[in-house]
């Protein structure tokens, strides 16, 4: 996996701090997420001190730094599911998983992500497990979501 990271950064050799987003992107898109193992790659590659990468990547809502649960689930927080209460289901999702947005569970099953509009703003809210859409949801319906998770593929 190294040599696709260092295969990546060597399209983006001549990236300068401000743009370092083209990079960082093609980065989890590969892996998923942003490792410490790439961030340290890009910083010996470019000479930028790693505090800068990361103080970049932190700036962005889309940049991940754990790997992703097997299930992973979005919820959207654009603003018409913001209306439909969204925020709820964020707080839901956080108690039941007893993760923070942006991680993954400890044993790996699950990992949460709050999105800025999933295209169904009609339908909302909107959240998804693995990429497979629920709508018109509440919190209460979480746990079962994430229960059928446990059991079986949703
Ligand atoms: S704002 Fe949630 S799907 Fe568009």
């Amino acid at each position: 996996m190294s040599d696709k990271i260092d295969e990546i950064i060597k399209n983006h050799l001549n990236v300068q701090r401000d743009s370092l987003l083209p990079l960082l992107q093609e980065i989890q898109n590969e892996l998923g997420y942003l490792s410490e193992e790439s961030i340290n790659r890009i910083g010996l590659s470019l000479g930028l001190p790693t505090s800068k990468i990361y103080g970049v990547a932190t700036f962005y809502d889309q940049f991940r730094f754990e790997p992703k649960g097997r299930y992973h689930i979005q919820i959207c927080h654009g603003t018409a599911c913001h209306i439909e209460k969204s925020s709820r289901l964020i707080q839901e999702a956080e108690r039941l998983l007893k993760i923070k947005q942006g991680q993954t569970t400890r044993d790996g099953m699950f990992s949460l992500e709050v999105v800025n509009c999933m295209g169904a703003c009609s339908l909302s809210p909107v959240m998804a497990v693995n990429e497979k859409y629920f709508h018109g949801i509440e919190a209460r319906n979480l746990k079962e979501i994430i229960e059928n998770c446990k059991v079986k593929q949703v």
